[in-house]
């Protein structure tokens, strides 16, 4: 079973099947398209993955920056948003390499991408840290992270120690934090375990198959910074 960061390099197809049945209330829509003013805005997307953020405010963006370390996932962001090709602009760019990009954007946005360096950055995790807040939030007028706030749980928490430091020092840099509930559905438990497991490994799979589960929780945690 390939691990997340393979999942990105080559399976983007399987991610992009995930994705699909996420928020099956549409809340995270509901939630950017009420709290923020994306008409005419240029953006900068980073970690863009196979476009799923992005296709909650594109309709009304005027132009839009985006990026990701995977050319395999930005080639299935390019056919999931076709539709808006003439505004899009794609660049492979690692998330350390913030600084080397030279657009301003009047707004931000980033979902689910920054946490991967946070945690991996085990040496130097709160300068990432310092880095990630300082270069977004001299690129625009508005920045949003978006990351998890717990998977398959029954409360909202941030998922493990490395991650609750990100979160504390985005809150603790002047970002306000709000926190929606963005739930799987599946159309029956097998399903679930099979393209739940394939993303979160085994142990994932075989709770969700044995509580015969239709619908994870997930839970999103949202940081702006005006
Ligand atoms: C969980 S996915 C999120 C994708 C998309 N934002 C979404 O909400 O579905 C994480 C994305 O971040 C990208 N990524 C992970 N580490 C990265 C890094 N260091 N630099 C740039 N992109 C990275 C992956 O290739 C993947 O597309």
């Amino acid at each position: 079973m390939p691990n997340m960061f393979e999942v990105y390099q080559s399976y983007s197809d399987l991610y992009d099947e995930l994705v699909n049945h996420e928020d099956y209330n549409n809340n995270l829509y509901k939630f950017l398209n009420n709290n923020i003013q994306w008409e005419n805005k240029i953006v900068g997307e980073f970690g863009i993955g196979t476009g799923r953020v992005t296709k909650n405010y594109i309709d009304k963006a005027q132009k839009v920056f985006v990026y990701d370390n995977s050319q395999n996932m930005i080639d299935k962001a390019k056919i999931n948003l076709s539709k808006w090709s003439d505004k899009i602009e794609y660049s492979i760019l690692d998330n350390k390499q913030i600084n080397s990009v030279e657009n301003k954007f009047d707004i931000i946005i980033e979902g689910w991408s920054f946490g991967h360096l946070v945690v991996q950055d085990n040496e130097t995790r709160a300068q990432t840290i310092q880095m990630l807040i300082k270069e977004t939030t001299k690129r625009a007028d508005k920045v949003i992270f978006i990351e998890t706030m717990g998977t398959n749980v029954e409360s909202s928490n941030p998922p493990g120690e490395k991650l609750a430091q990100f979160y504390h020092a985005l809150v603790d840099n002047g970002f306000k934090e709000y926190i929606i509930e963005t739930d799987y559905k599946f159309s029956n438990h097998e399903e679930a375990g099979r393209i739940m497991g394939g993303f979160f490994g085994d142990s994932m799979k075989n709770d969700i198959i044995q509580r015969k589960l239709e619908i994870i929780k997930e839970f999103t945690g949202i940081w702006i910074y005006n």
